[in-house]
């Protein structure tokens, strides 16, 4: 590779247009201690009232120790979101409650979009474009219990015991029997009803981000196991840890560790079967990575601990949630224009069909720049192959769907062959 190639390649996984920087911590400090589950519910309160336009709150429902799993959704004119041509991101955090890095950096992030909004045009430009999901805390039980320290599994369970990242089902673990957490099962109902294109799980213990798959049954722990978007994978993973003040960096990373370019493969570091990231691309079409952000899980300092993880990340959560709208995207329609859904988009040469799961019939597939041939299929309508479509990785090239009901062209040629024999 010439140095001019390389180049190239380091411009457009880090990219040109900077998002401004600040600290909403500035304006409330209590973003910088280590707040609870309930101010997490009061600050998307808040965030709600003041921004009624860009800001929609829910609950995923409620934990076992009576805590709810608190979501907020922004983007621009948010009351269409689910209906709008938007992909969709979805950021979780603190699945392990004494993991603690994700609560700060989410909960600071959804103040940073609501209230740059006015301000910022990049801000702007990326809630025109992206609906954005952060769960700043899925297991509040576990973090209720934890305890501040560096290692160690105290708070790192759900109440009733469970593992989360080791409680999702798997294809190729069929035989094993999950749990399914409460916390678990609300994560997978929320999977489904709000399809992600995109998504993170924010952990702490190392500074790495790693990328599908975490586990495969036939290669061992410590070997590489490539997922069919491997080299999608590699350069989604390199966008956050390239635009990470730090991550890339043998010094900054923890103990013997050594990720060079500061990403892994799962199953190259240590396999983990059941995990959410495997189970989110395997089953939802959302790719998804696990970031760990921190070698301490819960450092006693809160406010230098949760100052540096949002100058840190800032850059390189606005920079990863860009993929979103990569590669190819598009519409599934019938012939008079009604959306289809459950519509599979098949990629020449990569072995990872994807589903049309938007209710409006809009699909986003993030692909590396090339030639492929994309084809859409449906149970009772014919196959349509689109050949030799150019995706460039500065902007998703569009190809809509019109798909053709068998049905329909057969009762036209039993119509038409009626006519001749008249
Ligand atoms: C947790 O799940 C169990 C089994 O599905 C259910 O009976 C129980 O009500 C749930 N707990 C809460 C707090 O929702
Ligand atoms: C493609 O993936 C499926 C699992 O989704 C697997 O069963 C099949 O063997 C793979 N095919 C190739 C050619 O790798
Ligand atoms: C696309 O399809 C054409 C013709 O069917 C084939 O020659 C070509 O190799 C395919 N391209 C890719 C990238 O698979
Ligand atoms: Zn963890």
């Amino acid at each position: 590779m010439t140095l001019v190639t390389a180049a190239l390649i380091v411009l457009a996984v880090v990219g040109s247009n900077a998002f401004q920087f600040w600290d909403p911590a500035e304006e409330f400090p209590q973003l910088n201690t280590y707040f609870d589950n309930n101010y997490i519910g009061q600050s998307f309160e808040t965030l709600q009232e003041k921004h009624p336009d860009l800001v929609k709150i829910s609950s995923l429902g409620k934990t076992p120790g009576d805590n709810d799993i608190h979501e907020i959704t922004i983007t621009s004119d948010v009351s269409n979101w689910q209906t709008a041509n938007k992909p969709s991101v979805k950021y979780v955090a603190n699945m392990h409650g004494n993991e603690v890095r994700g609560r700060g950096l989410l909960l600071k992030f959804a103040y940073y979009l609501a209230m740059s909004y006015e301000s910022d045009q990049d801000v702007r430009d990326i809630m025109a474009t992206t609906v954005f999901h952060l769960l700043p805390t899925i297991n509040p039980d576990g973090f209720a219990t934890a305890t501040k320290s560096c290692s160690g599994v105290d708070g790192r369970y759900t109440s009733d015991g469970t593992d989360m990242n080791r409680d999702f089902p798997s294809s190729w673990q069929s035989g094993t029997r999950l749990k399914f957490a409460n916390e678990t099962k609300m994560l997978m109902n929320y999977a489904t009803r709000v399809p992600a294109v995109l998504g993170i799980s924010f952990h702490d213990g190392a500074l790495v981000t790693n990328y599908p798959w975490d586990g495969v049954p036939d290669i061992l722990s410590g070997k590489y196991a490539a997922s069919p978007d491997d080299a999608l994978f590699i350069t989604m993973a390199k966008t956050y840890s390239l635009n990470h003040k730090s991550m890339s960096k043998r010094a900054a990373q923890c103990g013997q560790d050594d990720f060079k370019d500061g990403i892994t493969n799962g199953n190259k570091w240590y396999k983990v079967f059941n995990g959410m990231q495997d189970w989110n691309y395997m089953y939802n079409d959302c790719f998804e990575v696990t970031i760990e952000l921190g070698c301490c899980k819960y450092p006693s300092d809160a406010a230098d601990t949760f100052g540096k993880v949002w100058s840190d990340n800032f850059n390189s959560i606005l920079k990863f949630s860009k993929l979103a709208n990569s590669g190819v995207k598009g519409r599934a329609t019938d012939y008079f224009g009604n959306p289809l859904t459950d519509v599979t988009i098949t990629v020449s040469g990569i072995n990872k069909t994807t589903k049309v799961r938007h209710p409006e019939g809009y699909y986003w597939r993030p692909l590396l720049g090339g030639t492929y041939n994309i084809s859409a299929s449906k149970h009772g309508y014919y196959t349509l192959a689109r050949k030799s479509i150019v995706v460039r990785e500065e902007e998703p090239t569009q190809i809509d769907f019109i798909l053709i009901p068998k049905s329909q062209v057969r009762a036209r040629k039993r119509r038409r062959r009626r006519k001749r024999s008249v």
